[in-house]
């Protein structure tokens, strides 16, 4: 029997406060998020029970019981404090999936600070963007990634806190300060930091169209959301062995591979290594894996490689799949079956919402292809793009629009109110993607309404690569768009217009993919680039994306009156 039972019921009676009351969410005045992933499942009888079970990629295996959880984030928030780090203040932790990062995590929330996790694959200018927007006090990283914090340190006055956690006996620098998690002295008594459900927690920065990331602001009642979506769509049990693939730098990896699953207590397993088939298989297998949360491109690369590899593995513990981040097509939920003897179960959800907000339920009926329905407490609809008004036409395309009202939504994108406010039109909160809804209610996912680019569930922002590209000196302009790609659903794509004394040739092509790969990201690196004698442009001069996008999809192309070439 599923945690939820019966959809429907619970559709029609849930309230939110059923989860405050089942987490018992505030109860002796404690908000904190730290409390409820570390303390309160110690004080229930579960200090013993293995929290985490993480494997590095050499092999090594570390345990830690849901005490060390505790002990180990008291810890931590006790070095951030006697370090001069305070309440509300940012702190980064820009790390590989190691045990710090899970731990750093926790340990910054219970002294009050804002855990501001960054994918550590992220080049200096994908962070030294995020750090200057926060005015990041504190950044938590390892040896490997310290090279990248020290050429843009200078240029952050606020960070003047540098935690790194693998240090050697080398001497540090200014502002950087060494810290071992397992050597240092535990802390077994720290006070939690009093926060109130609204203060800030987490900051997640997210890619738009325009401008730079905007940092997604979290409060610590999003827990509630994150407690009772795990519970009743991951369907987390007891005595499951958890595995959700996703890196904490993206807010699945906090939201579902930190905070959902330790609130509810059970057992996670981490894999702090890259995608291999074989490994990944080898990985259920060993662990038992009961309940696997994954992404499509990985469904995807998993089922180029067979179901003859599925074969030579005991993968029986699985019990449930679920899927995030980008649209999880109907054959890959078909193949699961036929691999696993389930389907991956769809869910829909944002950095912005924090939580799943539309998906596919242990125990509904599920239509491969779509995204589900909408959960219980959440009322969602498709709206028409102008007037922003509930398009009651089954089958009919419209914006994805949720009211307003959940505990994980964010309060505001950082420092940035009026990009926030713009969300909202007509009392709903506009996500920013087209959906339609079928007659039994059932969403199905078309495309994003923006430019955003969506690379295997990673949402990359044009601007953001644009801007890079034009710090090359061979570039004189660029548009970046993303290309239907069959596994990883798109790549970005750059067109570029070269600087007078430039000639296209592979060896510049591939100079500029390294130069953003370094500078940005693996991700956010043209996997293509196609040099062109200019640009198509609106008579107001911007670059029409639009145009460009559309004959890469083989789409109609739309009014272009207003271009001025092409
Ligand atoms: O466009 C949608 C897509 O990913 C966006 C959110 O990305 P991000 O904020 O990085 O959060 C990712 C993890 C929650 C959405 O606006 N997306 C997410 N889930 C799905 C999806 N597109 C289709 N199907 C999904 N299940």
């Amino acid at each position: 029997m599923s945690n939820i039972g019966s959809y429907e019921e619970k559709y029609k009676t849930f309230k939110w406060e059923q989860a405050e009351e089942e987490l018992e969410y505030g109860k002796n005045g404690i908000y904190n998020i730290g409390y409820y992933c570390s303390d309160r499942i110690c004080e229930k009888g579960s200090a013993n029970k293995l929290a985490l079970i993480w494997e590095g990629f050499t092999g090594g295996v570390k345990n830690f019981t849901y005490n060390d959880i505790r002990v180990y984030s008291n810890t931590i928030a006790k070095f951030l404090q006697d370090n001069g780090v305070n309440m509300g203040d940012r702190v980064c932790l820009f790390m590989d999936k190691v045990p710090e990062l899970y731990l750093g995590f926790i340990g910054i929330l219970k002294m009050g600070g804002i855990a501001q996790p960054l994918f550590s694959a992220f080049g200096e200018e994908a962070l030294f963007t995020r750090l200057d927007d926060a005015k990041t006090k504190a950044i938590i990283t390892q040896k490997k990634h310290l090279g990248k914090v020290r050429r843009i340190k200078d240029k952050l006055p606020e960070l003047t806190k540098i935690i790194i956690v693998d240090a050697d006996d080398t001497t540090p620098q200014v502002n950087e300060i060494h810290f071992c998690m397992e050597k240092s002295e535990k802390v077994d008594k720290f006070d939690i930091v009093k926060v109130g459900p609204e203060v800030p927690s987490v900051l997640h920065y997210t890619s738009g169209t325009t401008g730079k990331p905007k940092g997604a602001q979290h409060v610590h009642s999003s827990i509630i959301a994150q407690y009772i979506t795990s519970k009743w769509v991951l369907d987390l049990q007891p005595d499951d062995i958890y595995w959700c693939t996703a890196d904490p730098g993206w807010v699945t990896g906090t939201s579902y591979g930190i905070i959902g699953p330790w609130a509810n207590g059970v057992t996670q397993v981490v894999l702090d290594a890259g995608f291999g088939t074989e490994k990944w298989y080898a990985f259920i297998q060993k662990y038992k894996v009961t309940m696997w949360y994954s992404a499509p491109t990985a469904i995807r690369l998993l089922m180029k490689e067979g179901l003859d590899v599925v074969k030579k593995f005991d993968l029986t513990s699985l019990r449930h799949l679920a899927s995030v981040g980008e649209p999880l097509n109907a054959e890959a939920v078909i193949w699961s079956e036929k691999a696993f003897g389930k389907p991956f179960y769809d869910t829909y959800w944002q950095t912005e919402t924090g939580a799943i907000v539309i998906t596919n339920f242990p125990g509904m009926k599920i239509k491969p292809g779509s995204m589900g329905k909408p959960f219980p407490g959440i009322a969602a609809t498709v709206v028409n793009p102008k007037t922003y008004e509930p398009i009651e036409t089954p089958g009919t395309v419209g914006l994805i629009a949720l009211k307003p009202g959940w505990p994980s939504m964010m309060r505001t994108y950082w420092n940035n109110k009026e990009t926030y406010n713009g969300k909202f039109k007509n009392g709903w909160y506009i996500c920013g993607d087209r959906s339609s809804i079928d007659n039994e209610g059932y969403f199905w996912f078309v495309g994003r309404d923006d430019d955003v680019i969506n690379t295997a569930g990673h949402l990359v922002g044009p601007f953001e690569i644009e801007s890079a590209l034009l710090e090359h000196k061979a570039v004189a302009e660029s548009a970046a768009i993303g290309k239907p790609d069959p596994v990883n659903m798109e790549v970005v794509k750059a067109f570029i217009a070269l600087k007078p004394g430039f000639e296209p040739s592979g060896d510049l092509e591939l100079d500029i993919m390294n130069f953003i790969r370094k500078k940005l990201s693996p991700l956010a690196m043209p996997q293509e680039i196609e040099f062109v004698p200019s640009l198509p442009k609106t008579r107001s001069g911007k670059i029409m994306r639009r145009l460009l996008r559309a004959k890469e999809w083989g789409e109609e192309i739309g009014d272009i009156s207003t271009l001025e070439n092409d």
